[in-house]
């Protein structure tokens, strides 16, 4: 079986910046794009040029300074939008104009207040005016997640034939199932005349925190772009969180798929959004939480000393975490204490160790953590004085 791409659309800095106290200013958001760029994601979606000036400046010199990813600028299907998306991405080395209008009964008849046939045309023209400007167009066929199949379906014919490279099916509510989402796509890929003109992609919400397990869906069943944000920031519960379609694409599903993404930047591309938003990365995040290498818990700890995938199934240099940690607490064991004290330079024998657990335990029952400094006192006073 040949090793397919997945193609990784990131929109950290158009659908994770629209949240509120995550917005940035256009060097910030130039440091992230030239950060994504050598990260090797294949699209940047810098930014909703029409929304207000400094984001077309913004996305502009994102399109100046990014040198292989596409640069992606977001419109409505609205002609005065997708001119000035075309215009904001027009130097960079590979333009894309990202447009789409909902296609959900809900977005048709109360958002939009109109028909579905309305929409079709819409949909068409928006497409074929942003062809004028560049040839690679994308279609977002919002809410497509409750969206009507045989409707979606003819909505992304339509569009195909108007010149669409990309259809990106968003789950915008985050309301499908991994099980739904996925024959949604395979709908898609089996029944839409021309399908293998365009590539199918996900975009989820994570509102019943599915964006992940439904963009793997996704794939399995036909997309083979999947839109995502660095620690899954993005409207309301966020969106597809990059890092862990990365992590699952590499640690499960390395005989079928394959990403451009340099992996061990993963951790630092976490702390490069999230200091820069000011958004805190919750500690039992997977992949980039602070806990996500950490053993606390006696029994864990004993197996990850011995050997470190018994309770570990990434490499944490495969994300760029320098190695997995042994967290002392009142739940640890006699073998984490003897391996931090050994990480300290300090080989304890059978007996010390015995005295020292006794004093550490105590100590662990009084504060949640006891770090390397209460070690270097518990040693000094406890443990070097009976030498
Ligand atoms: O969630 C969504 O539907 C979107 C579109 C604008 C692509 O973000
Ligand atoms: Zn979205």
């Amino acid at each position: 079986m040949s090793v397919e791409k997945i193609y990784i659309f990131d929109t950290s800095l158009r659908d994770g910046e629209q949240v509120p106290g995550c917005k940035l200013r256009k060097e910030q958001k130039v440091a992230i794009a030239e950060q994504l760029d050598i990260f090797g994601v294949d699209v940047i979606e810098a930014g909703f040029p029409i929304s207000s000036p400094g984001d077309f400046e913004a996305v502009q010199e994102v399109a100046a300074v990014v040198k292989n990813a596409a640069v992606c600028g977001l419109s409505r299907a609205v002609m005065k939008d997708i001119e000035v998306a075309a215009q904001a991405v027009k130097n960079a080395v590979h333009p894309r104009i990202h447009t789409g209008i909902g296609t959900s009964d809900s977005h048709v008849k109360f958002k939009l207040n109109t028909t579905r046939e309305d929409i079709l045309d819409r949909a068409v023209a928006a497409v074929k005016y942003a062809k004028s400007f560049v040839e690679d167009v994308e279609f977002y066929a919002e809410d497509a997640g409750r969206t009507d199949n045989e409707f979606l379906a003819r909505v992304c014919e339509a569009v195909i034939k108007a010149g669409a490279t990309v259809l990106n099916i968003p789950d915008t509510t985050g309301y499908c199932l991994p099980h739904e989402y996925g024959e949604k796509i395979a709908y898609l890929r089996d029944n839409v005349n021309g399908i293998h003109k365009a590539i199918l992609s996900t975009h989820c919400h994570n509102d019943l925190g599915m964006a992940t397990a439904n963009s793997i869906a996704g794939v399995e069943n036909g997309a083979r772009q999947v839109e995502c944000t660095i620690n899954g920031i993005g409207e309301r519960a966020g969106n597809t969180a990059l890092e862990e379609v990365a992590m699952i694409l590499k640690q499960r599903f390395s005989h079928k798929y394959t990403t451009g993404l340099n992996t061990p930047m993963l951790k630092s591309m976490s702390y490069l959004v999230s200091d820069t938003m000011g958004m805190p990365v919750q500690a039992n995040k997977a992949i980039v939480g602070a806990n996500a290498f950490a053993h606390s818990s006696g029994i864990h700890q004993d197996g990850v000393i011995k050997h470190r995938e018994t309770y570990e199934i990434i490499d944490p240099a495969d994300v760029g975490v320098d190695h997995s940690s042994i967290v002392l607490t009142a739940r640890s064991g006699r073998a984490a204490l003897a391996y931090r004290f050994k990480e300290l330079g300090h080989h304890l024998t059978k007996d010390e160790l015995d005295i020292a657990y006794q004093y550490f335990v105590e100590l662990a029952d009084r504060q949640k953590e006891v770090i390397d400094s209460d070690l270097e006192i518990l040693y000094s006073e406890k443990i070097y004085v009976l030498a």
